[in-house]
């Protein structure tokens, strides 16, 4: 079906993060540049029909490190350990994909960074 896209500057962060324009290529107004810490989060509030759907997380990762994170839907994590490996550069953009099953209704999707460099910078979730 047709792809809506959630902004990661219209989601929320936890502390420490910053939504930054320095880097060109994403999309939008800007991208999260996360915290650099353990526990770091980005989260999107998704309305959907419900049942499984792919997603896609648009990111940039100009180190050499992949940036690991835990995916959570309404609260339970459903996937640890997501690798959003190096794109060379912090603007080249590109792309993370997993299949998840939706609820009826508003979804709080969560990326929960795993390593103390924090999370990857996210620029948006394709549902
Ligand atoms: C650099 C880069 C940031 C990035 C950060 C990081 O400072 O400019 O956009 O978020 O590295 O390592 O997370």
């Amino acid at each position: 079906g047709p792809v809506t896209r959630f902004e990661a500057e219209a989601g929320t962060m936890s502390g420490g993060g910053t939504i930054d324009t320095n880097h060109a290529g994403y999309s939008g107004t800007g991208f999260v540049n996360g915290a650099n810490a353990v526990g770091s989060h980005v989260e999107w509030k998704v309305d959907a029909a419900g049942g499984p759907v792919r997603v896609s997380f648009g990111y940039a990762n100009g180190s050499t490190a992949s940036r690991p994170v835990d995916l959570s839907v309404n609260g339970t994590v459903v996937a640890t350990g997501v690798l959003f490996p190096g794109t060379g550069a912090w603007t080249n953009w590109s792309t993370v994909t997993q299949a998840l099953t939706l609820t009826a209704g508003t979804n709080t999707i969560r990326l929960t960074a795993t390593s103390a460099d924090g999370p990857a910078n996210l620029d948006y979730l394709d549902v």
